[in-house]
């Protein structure tokens, strides 16, 4: 059966291409959505690609993922920093979940230093400009696989 794999993407990430390229890069979500679908085609996997400025609808996408996504990518952007919601909402589904983020927390201001999701995802990813998520894909991937 074709694997299924979630990426979230949280507020203010549809800005991207606008949002202080210096810290975030140049590329549109949408442009990394089509670099994703590409890898996702070519491994026979299925893509639902998401967005949403609310924490209410990443919480929702997150209960509709149980039992039938095998895992989740997500930049919860902002909400990495305050959301124990979206953090319980990952543990209660037990999805296994990687955490991207385009710029490096660690050389940013101090309250971008902690996560609340890191601690429940199975690893983070942070610094690597568009290239998180093609790093995170892989990662999935191989999830997906049983690899790791
Ligand atoms: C971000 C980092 C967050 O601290 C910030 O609030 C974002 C984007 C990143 O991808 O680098 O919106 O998640």
């Amino acid at each position: 059966m074709k694997k299924r794999l979630l990426v979230i993407n949280g507020p203010n990430l549809d800005l991207l291409g606008i949002r202080e390229r210096e810290l975030y890069g140049v590329k549109t979500l949408e442009q990394i959505e089509e670099e994703l679908r590409r890898m996702a085609e070519s491994s026979d996997i299925e893509l639902d690609f998401f967005q949403s400025n609310s924490e209410s609808e990443i919480i929702e996408k997150i209960h509709k993922a149980y039992g039938r996504v095998n895992c989740i990518i997500i930049n919860p952007a902002a909400f990495t920093h305050t959301s124990v919601a979206i953090r319980d909402a990952l543990t209660a589904v037990k999805i296994p979940t990687i955490e991207v983020h385009l710029s490096n927390l660690y050389q940013r201001e101090e309250f971008r230093h902690y996560s609340y999701i890191a601690p429940v995802a199975v690893g983070q990813i942070t610094g690597f400009g568009h290239f998180s998520y093609v790093i995170a894909f892989y990662a999935a991937r191989a999830i997906m696989d049983g690899i790791i």
